[in-house]
């Protein structure tokens, strides 16, 4: 197995859809719980099939989690999301508009995915527009760490020291700011906010604004490019959303599935855990493979198809339980808000030039995704 162990730890896998697909059909029909023994990296269990991912979702984690998580979720549900609607339509007009003056052809990645979702973010954490730019390069570099092209040059690959501390010291400066002038802000709910009476810590308040500045945009813009591509390599279900509007948020479910952006996410077992008769001891790390688990043939008998009335279709791409994401009403809203404008004005559309995903094993989506296009005004 030395050779799936270390493919499966190995970020180029990942830039390669069909190796790393034909991967995990492979582990989920022969050792779904896998042992992992990669070279260079410690051991851990690779969990490929959907029903063991929210087996081990549903265990319990430490209470001071809800306490964190409790301080923005009521801003994250969708009573109070609703306010944006306009807001965020307006915004989806301005980058489908932006699409248009680059016609008839763009990279639909790096000219306009990448930018709607961090507009939308950092407006609502309340960064100023002239620093979205550094923002989208250290998330990039944060989670592109071993891409060739995305990571930052002078770190050795895989670490992030110099790119964590920039992050920190931007945000430090934020919390002070937020605190001697709160605002209406994400970032002052923040930087005001109090956990059993106390204030947050400046590694505490620094950490949440990386965690929501990085989780809401590189993982929402893959969805869009990643839908965009299937929604062009599948013309028969492009048509149908065209013709059937009101398929959109079926549509966006299943683009979520499809691309599922975070690959995984790593569990460290507080205790001995038995899995189709296997032992997870207490320390053993553990994988959860989203990205298998969303193409499990147990779920989905034909999920290697995308269809944008797919229901039901309760993926794991948000993953599940406790940690489920905090911002998935939000994607969702940006993304149906994204497809909305587009098939409304979108005459044509076809690739033009080959779409190539970024190496990471952990967030990934198209790097590029050169198309060819007509578009109405609106
Ligand atoms: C389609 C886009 C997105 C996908 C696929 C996604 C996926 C995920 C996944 C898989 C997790 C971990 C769940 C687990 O451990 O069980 C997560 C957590 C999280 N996500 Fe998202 N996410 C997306 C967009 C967003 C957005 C827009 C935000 C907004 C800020 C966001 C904020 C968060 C936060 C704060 C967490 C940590 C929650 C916790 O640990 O309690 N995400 N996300």
């Amino acid at each position: 197995m030395s050779e799936i162990d270390n493919a499966i730890a190995a970020p180029a896998t990942y830039a390669d859809e069909a190796r790393i697909h034909a991967l995990f059909a492979q582990l989920r029909k022969e050792d779904p719980v896998h042992w992992t023994e990669p070279e260079g990296f410690r051991p851990y269990w690779a969990i490929t099939k959907y029903a063991d991912i929210l087996e081990i979702e549903k265990l319990k984690d430490n209470p001071d989690h809800r306490a964190y998580r409790g301080l923005t979720q009521a801003w994250f549900m969708p009573p109070n999301l609703k306010k944006l609607d306009a807001r965020m339509a307006e915004l989806a007009k301005r980058y489908v508009d932006r699409m248009m003056e680059l016609g008839p052809t763009c990279d639909f990645t790096r000219d306009v995915a990448m930018w709607y979702p961090l507009h939308v973010i950092m407006s609502i954490l309340g960064v100023a527009e002239s620093d979205e730019s550094l923002m989208l390069k250290l998330t990039q570099e944060l989670f592109g760490g071993n891409d060739p092209e995305l990571r930052r040059q002078e770190e050795t690959p895989g670490v992030n020291t110099n790119t964590i501390m920039e992050f920190f010291n931007y945000f430090n400066n934020m919390t002070a700011e937020r605190r001697a002038h709160p605002g209406e802000d994400l970032a002052s709910v923040i930087a005001n906010g109090k956990i059993k009476g106390e204030p947050l810590g400046d590694l505490e308040s620094a950490s949440y604004y990386i965690i929501v500045a990085t989780a809401g945009h590189d993982t929402t813009s893959a969805c869009i490019s990643g839908g965009l591509r299937a929604l062009i390599e599948n013309p028969d279900e492009l048509a149908k959303l065209k013709a059937n509007p009101e398929l959109l948020p079926t549509a966006v479910d299943e683009m979520i599935r499809w691309v599922t952006p975070v690959q995984h996410f790593m569990r460290t077992a507080t205790d001995d855990h038995e899995l189709r008769g296997k032992t997870i001891r207490k320390g053993e790390a553990v994988q959860l493979l989203y990205m298998s688990g969303n193409r499990d043939e147990d779920i989905y008998p034909d999920a290697f198809r995308f269809k944008v009335d797919r229901e039901p279709n309760r993926h794991v791409a948000f993953g599940y339980g406790a940690h489920v994401c905090l911002g998935q009403h939000l994607a969702k809203m940006e993304i149906r808000a994204f497809f909305a404008e587009l098939l409304k004005r979108l005459d044509h559309i076809e690739l033009a030039g080959e779409p190539k995903r970024s190496h990471s094993v952990f967030v990934s989506g198209l790097k590029t995704l050169p198309v060819r296009y007509s578009l109405r005004a609106a």
